[in-house]
């Protein structure tokens, strides 16, 4: 059993979900984490089940836009890092390049706001509408883990990625 997770990040968090996300999954399956730019179509044609995650911006996933946005923000502020990531494509463009997934499966996940989803919105949505479109089935809902308003992964954040991890390691066995 082979899992890819693949995340889009600007500033860490949704690498460091990424990878917390597999750390809960290990003992279970072999997994890979790769940023979008890694994820070639040899890789995730060998996964039996693709994580794929991404930021949230403006409500849902990024674009071209957002994400020079992201970098100019950072620009001018110190407490922000960009991610070995953030100079890489975005989902959306990958995604158009995604090979029909035959029904295997997948998860989707994202990092937004702390707060009520109808304000923040969430790119999981839109990343689960194109698995599912791409062919994918789902082996468990679309999560979100949560950054304050610094754009810093709430406390409990991670632990709560590994423990979403192990949730889909068992799903798999199960499924
Ligand atoms: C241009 C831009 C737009 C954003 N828009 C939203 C938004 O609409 N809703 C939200 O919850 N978070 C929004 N955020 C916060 C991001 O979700 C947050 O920066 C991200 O989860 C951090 O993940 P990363 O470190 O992997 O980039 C936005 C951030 C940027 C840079």
């Amino acid at each position: 059993m082979r899992t890819v997770i693949v995340y889009e990040s600007m500033y860490g968090n949704t690498h460091a979900v990424a990878t917390a996300i597999a750390d809960g999954m290990r003992g279970g399956p072999e997994v890979t984490v790769v940023q979008v730019a890694e994820a070639t179509s040899d890789l995730v044609a060998a996964a039996d089940l693709l994580v794929v995650g991404g930021p949230t911006h403006a409500h849902g996933m990024s674009s071209s836009y957002s994400r020079a946005d992201a970098i100019e923000t950072a620009g001018k502020d110190e407490d922000l890092h960009l991610d070995d990531a953030a100079y890489g494509p975005g989902l959306r463009g990958w995604f158009d390049e995604l090979a029909e997934g035959q029904q295997r499966r997948c998860a989707a996940f994202d990092t937004r706001f702390d707060g009520p989803v109808v304000l923040t919105g969430r790119a999981s949505r839109g990343i689960e509408r194109r698995l599912h479109r791409h062919g994918y089935e789902s082996v468990v809902a679309p999560e979100s883990f949560l950054v304050d308003k610094g754009n810093h992964l709430v406390d409990g954040e991670l632990d709560r990625a590994m423990a979403w991890g192990s949730e889909l390691a068992q799903a798999l066995v199960e499924t």
